[in-house]
């Protein structure tokens, strides 16, 4: 019998819980199921669809709004007993079980997103098994890494400050340590690099393709998730690479409306809120912000997961009546953690925070610590240990 342990680099996880992994997928939709159906899109491809965000919106919409979906990763599967591949993996395979149960087809691309071939193999399934067009693509993708596919050049993004080293704390889950961290600022090659991987581009390819091959609806709804944040992550967050990036993605968004307008097609960004996820573990300073946010909403009573926000965009916000926009057309669903009075507390209580208090009653580090687990799979409500071995896990088809 396989004994599933959870190994943790500083903020990496790097041990998997395939059952808990498929739990946390039947938690979530259940949690979709309960809130009842909603009208939304029926053929939805997502790019980024096998963890946090990319996952939430498939379970939302396959599960709340019967779509059929086409998800795109870039996840690894067993090899050995000491080597189980990653949580992505499990949490298409459970996915695609869940949702072909129910009748929908639920087709998983684990591949580079980022190649032609990629979005070509895509574009075939769209055409020949899936109806002909699709009426939303969603991007999730989160990477360190982008070959661009014309050049074969890889390029490697940089989670960093500009101009000016920061100065911080931050948390190591590995050690359970609360330490100080120096961000040195970004190289202009750092710069280049992340806006590269993780700005626009790919997402505009992948919306050319797709115009292209005629497999985009009329109508058809491309979203993009981004962060904005506030003062007390604007240094590294919305003045650092990253925030380069997205304000990339906001420019991109403006050329894929342009691309659209004649199939009265639309490209949104969702301005999504700070939540546990394999992509913002490793962003510098950013736990501690999150153990002081989520003390402050989970009191407030809006602290979200992923699917609890995802669910609540596409049901009440994207397909529902009570979107909520900014003046450059971006959805805001992160309302909830930008409000003022959730802000003043949270700047107030990342002050109180030190090695000695920063994982005690005073924050919400356990939150964290049990959220970023339940991503691999560990301490998932609801799990059962059952006996499984390695062939077992090798005769799972994703
Ligand atoms: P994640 O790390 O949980 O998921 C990333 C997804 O991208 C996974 O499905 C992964 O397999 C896929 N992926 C990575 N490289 C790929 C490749 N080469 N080809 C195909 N698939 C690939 O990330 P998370 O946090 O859900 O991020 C998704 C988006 O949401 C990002 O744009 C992120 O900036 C944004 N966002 C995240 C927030 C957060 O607090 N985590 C807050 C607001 C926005």
């Amino acid at each position: 019998m396989l004994e599933f342990k959870q190994n943790i680099r500083g903020n990496v996880a790097l041990g998997v819980n395939p059952l808990g992994c498929k739990q946390e997928v039947l938690n979530e939709i259940d949690y979709v199921k309960n809130k009842g159906t909603f009208a939304g899109p029926k053929k939805v491809l997502i790019i980024g669809a096998s963890s946090s965000y990319g996952l939430a919106t498939r379970i939302s919409l396959a599960f709340g709004a019967g779509a059929d979906t086409i998800g795109v990763s870039f996840e690894k599967g067993p090899k050995n007993e000491r080597n189980l591949g990653t949580a992505g993996w499990y949490n298409n395979i459970a996915f695609r079980e869940a949702a072909e149960k129910e009748g929908l087809i639920a087709k998983n691309f684990v591949q580079d997103a980022f190649s032609h071939e990629s979005k070509q193999e895509v574009i075939e399934f769209i055409k020949n098994e899936f109806g002909g067009k699709v009426d939303l693509v969603v991007y999730s993708l989160a990477s360190g890494r982008r070959t661009d596919p014309d050049t074969g050049e890889t390029y490697t993004s940089a989670i960093k400050a500009l101009g000016e080293p920061v100065v911080g704390p931050n948390i190591n889950m590995q050690n359970q340590d609360f330490y100080i961290e120096t961000l040195e600022p970004a190289t202009d090659q750092e710069i280049a690099g992340t806006l590269k991987v993780m700005g626009g581009e790919d997402w505009q390819l992948w919306m050319e393709a797709l115009k292209e091959a005629d497999v985009l609806a009329d109508g058809v709804l491309t979203t993009n998730y981004s962060y904005l944040g506030t003062e007390l992550n604007h240094p590294y967050y919305g003045g650092g690479t990253l925030g380069l990036a997205k304000a990339d993605c906001d420019e991109k968004a403006k050329t894929i409306n342009t691309l659209l307008a004649d199939i009265n097609g639309k490209a949104q960004i969702v301005v999504a809120t700070a939540v546990t996820t394999k992509a913002s573990s490793v962003i510098p300073f950013f736990p501690v912000y999150c153990i002081a946010l989520y003390k402050v909403m989970t009191e407030k009573g809006t602290h979200e997961t992923p699917i609890m926000h995802i669910d609540r965009i596409y049901r009440d916000m994207v397909y529902g009546a009570n979107a909520e926009y900014d003046e450059a057309g971006r959805l805001r669903p992160d309302s909830w953690e930008l409000d003022s009075d959730t802000q003043a507390k949270t700047k107030a209580l990342i002050q109180q925070l030190n090695k000695e208090n920063f994982n005690t009653d005073i924050a919400a580090y356990d939150i964290l610590y049990k959220e970023f687990s339940i991503l691999s799979g560990f301490m998932v409500d609801g799990y059962v240990e059952q006996e499984v071995t390695i062939e077992d896990l090798k005769a799972l088809e994703y």
